[in-house]
């Protein structure tokens, strides 16, 4: 399917400062689209960045059929555009849309309008330092009527940001002890839109107490740790590392299997299994607790400096050669082309 290009007047990038970029508050000139009319998904085409006209009884605005994904683009010191893993994003977008019962998009149209998308806005992608291209590819649902039931119309969008640090500063987790974000059966698995909205109420509690972010616990009984807000959860006892096994509930990150490979790789050892509130405890009382983490797209790897949990704080003092600060760097150094890639993960455009 040909993309038609519609390229904007005149930039905006000369109002930029890219040494002060925040996370995903300025976008790119451009933007991907693709609609799915007639049962197909057709009209591939990448516009000038800006708003979007829907129906008020667009099946979005009432029942919440929306999904997303996040990525990012780097560029190497030779000027290649990369991409780390972005098939992964593309079969989860998929899975996310099996789920909302919106119709899934094919793999090449996906690949096909991001990578033109990026050459089109290649001047955005950030060169400093801790930054890079944030990617956010999203669908939902523009189809009409108040109908509870799937639309038959949806839009397929990709827009990009050139972005900093998800986090400014330490991070501190709250351990959720009675809000819930997801159940079995429901859809914590997918990147729905619902999902985000629905941590906002209990996370906003937590940053009123001065917290970051809510470490979620299992609906039925919050004794077992599983993931953060944004980002999947690592928890260092000793010299091992341990994260929870995904679920009905848990997101599958991209970012997470990628640090359990680098884990394998480098002999780190490393425990994927249910993970009680109770021994992340008494491991921070007996000093067995060396560090946490939270692992994500946009945060990277996050260190977490300290927890609350039943109105007692206990903190995570900075340790050296920390398993954050190694997973970090090899993370980045295959992400900016720096390092070897032996698993193939990096993707030129
Ligand atoms: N968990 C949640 C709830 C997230 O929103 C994210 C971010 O995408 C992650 C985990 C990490 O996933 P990934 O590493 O694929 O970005
Ligand atoms: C990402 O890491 O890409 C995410 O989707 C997190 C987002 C909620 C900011």
């Amino acid at each position: 399917m040909d993309i038609k290009i519609q390229p904007i007047k005149e930039s905006k990038i000369s109002q930029v400062d890219f040494n002060d970029l925040k996370f995903g508050s300025v976008f790119s000139d451009h933007m991907f689209v693709c609609d799915y009319v007639d049962g197909k998904w057709q009209n591939p085409s990448i516009v000038p960045y800006g708003p979007i006209t829907l129906d008020p009884s667009a099946k979005i605005f009432h029942y919440g059929q929306s999904i997303f994904e996040g990525m990012k683009a780097y560029k190497d010191t030779e000027g290649n555009i990369l991409l780390f893993r972005p098939l992964d994003n593309c079969k989860r977008l998929n899975i996310s849309a099996k789920r909302m019962v919106i119709p899934e998009i094919p793999e090449d149209l996906f690949m096909k309008g991001l990578k033109e998308l990026l050459k089109v806005d290649n001047a955005w992608i950030p060169t400093n330092e801790g930054s890079s291209l944030y990617i956010r590819p999203f669908m939902f649902a523009t189809g009409e009527g108040f109908h509870a039931s799937p639309a038959d119309e949806y839009k397929l969008i990709i827009c990009t940001a050139p972005s900093g640090a998800y986090f400014s500063g330490k991070v501190t987790v709250l351990i959720e002890e009675k809000y819930a974000r997801s159940a079995n059966g429901g859809v914590g698995f997918a990147k729905a839109g619902g999902n985000y909205a629905a941590q906002f109420y209990p996370t906003q509690l937590a940053i009123d107490k001065g917290y970051n972010q809510v470490v979620w616990t299992d609906d039925n009984t919050h004794e077992y740790i599983e993931e953060a807000g944004a980002m999947n959860v690592f928890i260092r006892i000793n010299d091992t590392l341990i994260t929870s096994p995904t679920s009905d509930r848990i997101l599958d990150g991209i970012t997470r299997k990628s640090i359990l490979q680098l884990a394998e790789d480098n002999k780190i050892p490393f425990e994927v299994r249910k993970i009680t509130v109770k021994e992340v405890v008494e491991a921070a009382k007996s000093g067995e607790l060396k560090e946490m983490f939270g692992a994500g797209t946009a945060a990277v790897i996050s260190p977490i400096a300290g927890f609350g949990y039943k109105e007692t704080d206990y903190d995570l003092p900075e340790i050296e050669n920390s398993y954050a600060s190694i997973f970090k760097e090899k993370l980045l150094n295959i992400q900016y082309n720096r390092g070897e890639d032996i698993h193939n993960w990096s993707v030129k455009v």
